[in-house]
């Protein structure tokens, strides 16, 4: 679907958002466009993204437009890739934020977010671990749409943001993509020096706290300059058999939002490395913190308006700022 903006020469920045329908993705859009970017706001459902782009112009903003994405089907990628490239010649801004959780609610999702009222972080993370469960089937989904699906958008998009004058990718990522053991470390534990696991399993929170355990693994996807995509794609199939074995601890793979957790450090690898390739180009990737969408069950602190701001300040990031870089809380930090 295509809206009234003129052919190239194209003076204004051009942003594509994945998932701009709903949750952080449609908080990107709308920020983006209130800083005067030019949106491409992308859904794979063609009602559902339309509708969208009808919110925000009804917020007055119109310099949005919407088209088709599905982002695990090539020829939905290329039919994108074919309309900027007729439209505008060039991509400037990339926001991969479409995703799944690649798990199944246990019960009919309760929608009422009162019931979080009055809970702290542990207590919201243990409500959403009793009402999920990982399945073979979700993690393969979650491999092919948060890892393969993100990859091919950008392989396909690369050399139109290679046109622009400062291209930028902003992949959305998450803090348990994150190289380290386990999600983060309570002050109760340093200071009553319980052991890490013992005090998450007391606490019921250990499957979700618990990130990639296994050293040489973890060794592997940081090490940028070695890691090649074969050796992404071979992880990725060695983790999908173990999953499908019931092996995952044993090889220390994450257990608990498993394949989520090893598509977002897979990625997060990825982006380092053509960061790279691409040094002419900015690509971060930017956790939005835990926010309230459908994704997170309604369950996260932040609204999507405070998530899509994290991400929206890395997609506009100055010339010459980082690239290969990891931000969370508005500032840049570690990978592992
Ligand atoms: N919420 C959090 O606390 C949190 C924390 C850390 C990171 N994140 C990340 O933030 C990003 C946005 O998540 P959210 O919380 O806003 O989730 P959300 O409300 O569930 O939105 C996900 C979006 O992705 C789209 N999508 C899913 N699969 C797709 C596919 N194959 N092709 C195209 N679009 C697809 C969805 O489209 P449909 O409407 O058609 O399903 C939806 O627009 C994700 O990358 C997520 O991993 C979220």
């Amino acid at each position: 679907m295509e809206g009234a903006i003129s052919k190239p020469p194209y003076t204004r920045r051009i942003a594509v958002v994945t998932g701009g329908n709903k949750g952080i993705g449609l908080e990107v859009c709308r920020q983006l466009a209130s800083d005067g970017v030019t949106v491409v706001l992308t859904a794979r459902d063609e009602k559902r993204g339309a509708d969208a782009v009808e919110k925000l112009k009804a917020l007055g903003l119109c310099d949005i437009l919407f088209h088709q994405l599905e982002i695990t089907d090539s020829s939905s990628i290329a039919a994108l890739a074919d309309f900027l490239k007729t439209r505008f010649g060039r991509l400037d801004i990339l926001v991969n934020n479409a995703a799944v959780s690649g798990v199944e609610h246990v019960q009919e999702v309760d929608t009422n977010e009162e019931k979080f009222n009055g809970m702290d972080l542990n207590q919201r993370l243990e409500w959403v671990l009793k009402n999920i469960r990982d399945t073979v089937d979700g993690a393969k989904k979650s491999i092919q749409t948060n890892y393969y699906g993100t990859k091919h958008v950008i392989d396909t998009l690369l050399p139109l943001l290679q046109s622009s004058n400062g291209g930028r990718i902003a992949n959305v990522t998450s803090a348990y993509g994150l190289l380290r053991v386990s999600f983060f470390l309570p002050p109760l534990v340093m200071e009553s020096q319980i052991p890490v696991d013992q005090y998450y399993h007391i606490q019921g929170i250990f499957f979700y706290a618990q990130r990639i355990n296994n050293e040489e693994i973890r060794q592997e996807l940081d090490d940028i300059e070695n890691l090649t995509e074969e050796r992404l794609d071979e992880l990725l199939g060695k983790f999908l058999k173990d999953f499908e074995a019931d092996a995952l601890e044993m090889h220390g793979w994450p257990v608990g939002l498993a394949a989520y957790k090893v598509a977002k450090a897979a990625m997060n690898a990825y982006s380092r490395i053509l960061a790279r390739r691409n040094r002419a180009l900015r690509i971060n990737c930017v956790h939005p913190g835990y926010v309230k969408t459908d994704m997170s069950m309604s369950s996260g602190v932040l609204t999507p308006e405070e998530g899509a701001r994290s991400v929206v300040n890395v997609a506009l990031l100055p010339d010459g700022g980082p690239t290969g870089a990891y931000f969370a809380m508005g500032q840049e930090a570690s990978f592992v």
